[in-house]
């Protein structure tokens, strides 16, 4: 085994465990602003609580640091394959029907999911947690997340541009999530057969569960 070979080895567990981290995140995330849709007032309580003290600020950082290893380590995982394969990508290949859509696509899935994260925090993040920081009291600085979650939300391009993202992060998490399970070693074919299953099952309640809060936001402009 070539010294290259253990890297890429290592340069997969570390994607895993930045993967598993975020998922960890997404759970989180989606849990907290499931609040809004039942309490505005609760989801706001929530937001002061882990508003722009030193916690949230480590928590935020350390979050960067997740999606940013994440990612890096995407591009040069996925370079080092391509460059591996050479010549022979440009060969017909009969794919095994089990290898899935997702897997074949993780870094353009993940190139999207990367392009909707910037516009998200633009739009929240920015608005929201940073305009606190930098003291921004005009009219780029929320202070009622709810309410601005309840705008945002009643523009319907906005609203299918969500969704189209959410879809785009369930192929993500319906294979990175066993993925990382296999590379860390929870690899066995019982166990493969379970976390596929589980997998699919998480990454489907975390994103109706994202869903859910955008299209109740939309519902309720109407009414
Ligand atoms: C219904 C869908 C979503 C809503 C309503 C929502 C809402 C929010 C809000 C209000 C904030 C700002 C919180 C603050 O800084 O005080 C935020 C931050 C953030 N969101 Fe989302 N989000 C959604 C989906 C997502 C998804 C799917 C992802 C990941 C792929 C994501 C990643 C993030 C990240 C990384 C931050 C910055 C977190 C931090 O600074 O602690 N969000 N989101």
């Amino acid at each position: 085994m070539s010294n290259s070979c253990l890297s890429s080895i290592g340069k997969k567990l570390i994607m895993s465990i930045s993967g598993l981290f975020l998922v960890l995140f997404l759970l989180f995330h989606m849990s907290m602003n499931l609040v809004a849709v039942f309490s505005g007032e609760a989801y706001n309580a929530v937001c002061e609580f882990l508003g722009a003290n030193w916690y949230a600020l480590v928590g935020t950082m350390v979050l960067a640091l997740g999606f940013i290893v994440h990612i890096v380590f995407a591009f040069i995982l996925s370079l080092q394959n391509r460059k591996a394969r050479g010549a022979e990508r440009y060969a017909y290949q009969e794919k095994p029907a089990a290898v899935e859509w997702a897997s074949q696509n993780m870094l353009v899935l993940g190139s999207i999911v990367f392009v909707g994260l910037i516009l998200h925090l633009s739009q929240f993040w920015y608005k929201m947690q940073f305009a606190e920081i930098a003291g921004i009291t005009n009219q780029y600085g929320v202070a009622d997340g709810a309410a601005w979650m309840q705008y945002y939300f009643s523009q319907l391009p906005v609203v299918i541009c969500y969704l189209v993202w959410f879809v785009a992060i369930w192929f993500h998490l319906c294979h990175g999530f066993w993925s990382a399970l296999q590379t860390i070693g929870w690899n066995n074919k019982v166990w493969m057969d379970r976390w596929k299953c589980i997998s699919n099952i998480f990454a489907t309640v975390v994103m109706l569960g994202f869903a859910a809060v955008v299209i109740a936001a939309y519902i309720k402009s109407l009414c």
